[in-house]
């Protein structure tokens, strides 16, 4: 028994074609640039830019997008050789039990439950933020109350109202995980409208906005350094270098899910020239929308703005104050965010359960994991234990808190896939590679460093709670998996 037994590379081809047999190469670059602008366009722009710009940047959170761009580009080419030659579902999961042994591999699965399930809820937190948002403006009905739809770590600006539950997202997470149940596909069709749809508010917020911008608030463009402390006493690096690192942490959000567009390596047409097509492309097309967007949002509204009653569905709170007579941008903009959220967390519930499908398969985690519904043919209880997890953090935890967590525990997966690239060259340099990252291993070393960069600009608190979270996940790796998994007990 070892705890770094790697799986080896011909039993994962072996799975892969018996699993993903008959998949066709029918994706072009152009659809995949709008896979990732699918996936990735979310709470990050419409919720954690302006918590960027007030616990951090301010203005100059529009630098800290390029810095968070160029740490995802890094990474997305070395996932992209990952999910080229290992192409099996589980992503960062699967490559590092091929290349870094079974324990790292459950860390990083574990370390996984961060990006997609935390993740999730992230967005669940900002969909009730904007769903009291359409109940208030656009339909004019009363809110749900503070108490119903914020955790109890939550106080109201006016700190009159507290806290106790967050209703509406656990209501979108668990609405979705039951469509999952069923097992809707999202369409390649339902896909597109929600791409146009997302991509036409983000231009026509630019476009509309940029004649509101204030030019005083975007004075000083790099606010000087200081410390601000935020509602939970919790102290951040605001202006200056430092203020732009933290903010690239907070903003990263806004970049995950353009990954997915590796998980698809397999269905591409000419996927070495496709893959860094689709995987740079749709992050140029997004850093460059969100940079110009974030450069309007903070010129249309003040960092004080943000920091009060604007810190909640921050992008119609903009337009509704400063922009006379774009009432119907701002209800366009409600409705249009509302689904373009459950997109996003359609496709995070989806990766999450394909990671606890292949854990539960390995043994690490129970096998009920994997088994599929009779009738449906999902992993129905693997989607039942993820509303479980992911409801307890939306209802009970504030946004930006699960949103930093979401953000250092993707880091930290960028970080060993970057290192799994230069370790897999080594090992195994003869594997058939679809796409082979350029530069190695410059740019996995780059990526690793920008990551980390990140990393430490989101503070020691999230350091500490990623420690909490992986402690938690060697623990029960030592009393579970360690025991159950299929590979270290000669099941296979
Ligand atoms: N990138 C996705 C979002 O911003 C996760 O919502």
């Amino acid at each position: 028994m070892s705890i770094w037994k790697r799986k080896p590379l011909n039993l994962l081809l072996a799975e892969a074609s018996e699993t993903e047999k008959g998949l066709k190469r029918t994706l072009t670059a152009w659809s995949l640039i709008a896979l990732g602008i699918g996936a990735i366009i979310g709470a990050g722009l419409f919720v954690r830019t302006a918590m960027a710009a007030s616990q951090n940047a301010g203005p100059s959170v529009t630098i800290a997008f390029v810095v968070a761009a160029i740490g995802c580009a890094l990474a997305g080419l070395c996932y992209a050789e990952l999910s080229s030659s290992i192409p099996i579902s589980g992503s960062a999961y699967t490559y590092t039990y091929a290349t870094m042994g079974e324990f790292l591999a459950w860390i990083i699965g574990w370390d996984l439950i961060l990006e997609y399930a935390v993740g999730a809820a992230t967005v669940g937190i900002a969909w009730s933020e904007y769903l009291n948002n359409l109940l208030v403006n656009v339909l004019h009905m009363s809110p749900i109350p503070y108490e119903l739809s914020h955790s109890p770590f939550q106080t109201s600006p006016d700190g009159l109202q507290h806290g106790m539950i967050n209703l509406p997202a656990l209501f979108i997470v668990g609405a979705i995980s039951l469509l999952l149940i069923k097992g809707i596909q999202e369409s390649a069709f339902v896909n597109g409208i929600i791409v146009i749809v997302k991509v036409a508010i983000v231009v026509m917020i630019i476009a509309i906005g940029w004649g509101f911008i204030n030019p005083s608030n975007h004075e000083p463009y790099i606010p000087p350094s200081s410390v601000f402390t935020d509602s939970h006493g919790i102290d951040h690096s605001f202006g200056g270098f430092w203020g732009i690192i933290g903010a690239a942490g907070t903003v990263f959000f806004a970049f995950i899910g353009f990954d997915a567009v590796s998980t698809a390596a397999q269905e591409t047409k000419n996927p070495k020239r496709n893959m860094p097509i689709g995987i740079l492309g749709s992050l140029a097309i997004c850093t460059l929308l969100y940079i110009l967007f974030a450069h309007v949002l903070t010129g249309v509204a003040t960092v004080e703005d943000f920091r009060g009653e604007g810190g909640e569905a921050s992008v119609a709170f903009a337009i509704q104050k400063y922009m006379t007579g774009y009432q119907w941008l701002a209800n366009f903009v409600t409705v249009a965010i509302l689904a373009g959220f459950s997109s996003v967390i359609l496709v995070m519930l989806l990766g999450q359960s394909r990671v606890f499908y292949a854990m539960g398969k390995d043994g690490l985690l129970p096998k009920a994991f994997s088994d599929l519904h009779s009738k449906y043919q999902t992993p129905y209880k693997a989607n039942l234990v993820i509303l479980v997890i992911v409801g307890l953090f939306a209802a009970f935890v504030p946004g930006d808190i699960v949103g930093d967590m979401t953000s250092i525990g993707t880091l930290f997966a960028f970080v060993l896939v970057c290192v799994a690239v230069i370790i897999l060259r080594k090992k195994e340099p003869d594997m058939k590679r679809e796409f082979k990252t350029p530069f190695v291993p410059l740019i996995p070393i780059l990526g690793v460093i920008a990551c980390l960069l990140m990393m430490v600009g989101l503070g020691w608190t999230n350091w500490l709670r990623l420690f909490a979270w992986m402690g938690i996940g060697v623990i029960i790796y030592f009393i579970y998996g360690i025991k159950n998994s299929r590979l270290n007990n000669g099941d296979k």
